[in-house]
């Protein structure tokens, strides 16, 4: 599991330049369903054949990211969002951008006082060691994608590495499909690993357009409660996945969380209920599309989202396989 998570976290792919994440877990999964393809606006679709109701289960390829906005007259490039960004823990973090250049990114300090405190981010600029702007542009041009450089560390139980969000769902995907019993699957599956989450859950939305299921279910990071005097939220690292109650744009279906719960309990899987302020999934999108799919989420309490060191535990992350793959299996 934990080997499958650094090949993902390894794996360039900030929203809509997904194909190198894409193409491993193609290679992962190419044996394992029935049927694997991408669809017109790039995501990749594995289903798994079963006789009962339709279910699509999403996990976001797609992480953060910056882009190359301007490249200034002694080379310095500034940059725009790709997703939330957050500015405050932006200086000080090595950039990877999709031709193997890296970069770290720095601000503009004119009082020399060592304090972000503009946090516009036309301040920021990234240094790639060009030393002009005629060898900066043969390095990167306007437009070119940028992320937290991977960099996977694993304690005993735990992962600090960026991108968690949403590798390590489609970690879970995958494993899940690993685990399967063929015998045993009720729900016609339909594994979604999405593009473009982080800019408008923009996969979900034509996929479950596209297959219009009657369950869904997205698998994503959420907020963990348990640093020092952090905002209270109710989840931990390491007392199970959550099943989603809401978030900053939805209140998922009761059915789904009910049936959720309803398996973890049987099965002696813990869980956490989840209520968030901020921040959504793939499932937000799933639940409006047409006339109304049920929709839910499993996640994964993370802490720092969107940062260079986002933390997770691994053994939440093995709860939600089984989590996942006793909801799928009769
Ligand atoms: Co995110
Ligand atoms: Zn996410």
């Amino acid at each position: 599991m934990e080997q499958l998570i650094e090949k993902l976290i390894n794996a360039f792919g900030p929203s809509s330049k997904e194909e190198a994440v894409k193409e491993l877990i193609k290679s992962e999964l190419e044996q394992k369903v029935d049927e694997i393809r991408e669809d017109k606006f790039g995501n990749l679709v594995a289903h798994v054949e079963g006789s009962g109701e339709k279910l699509l289960v999403a996990a976001h390829m797609d992480s953060i990211g910056v882009i190359v906005t301007d490249i200034d007259k002694n080379g310095f490039l500034r940059i725009g969002e790709i997703g939330g960004l957050r500015k405050s823990f932006l200086v000080g973090q090595r950039i990877l951008f999709e031709n193997g250049i890296e970069g770290f990114v720095y601000y503009e300090d004119k009082e020399s006082n060592w304090e972000v405190k503009d946090q516009k981010i036309e301040k920021f600029f990234v240094d790639i060691g060009a030393y002009s702007k005629a060898k900066a542009k043969e390095l990167v041009q306007i437009g070119t994608e940028g992320i937290y450089k991977p960099n996977f560390y694993k304690s005993d139980r735990r992962i600090i590495a960026p991108s968690l969000d949403d590798r390590i769902g489609c970690a879970v995907a995958i494993q899940t499909i690993k685990n399967l019993k063929k015998k045993k699957i009720k729900y016609n599956t339909y594994f979604v690993f999405t593009v473009q989450e982080e800019v408008g859950v923009k996969g979900s939305r034509t996929s479950s357009y596209e297959i219009y299921p009657d369950i869904g279910i997205s698998l994503d990071v959420t907020d963990a409660g348990d640093t020092p005097e952090t905002y209270p939220v109710s989840l931990n690292l390491g007392e199970g996945p959550t099943i989603k109650v809401m978030d900053g744009g939805m209140i998922s279906s009761k059915y789904v969380r009910d049936e959720l719960i309803k398996v973890a309990k049987k099965e002696n899987i813990p869980y956490q209920l989840e209520v968030i302020s901020k921040g959504t999934t793939d499932a937000y999108a799933m639940q409006t599309t047409k006339a109304g799919v049920l929709s839910g989420s499993i996640s994964i309490s993370t802490r720092y989202i969107h940062t260079g060191g986002e933390v997770a535990d691994l053994g939440d992350v093995e709860n939600a396989v089984n989590l996942l793959k006793n909801f799928i299996e009769k």
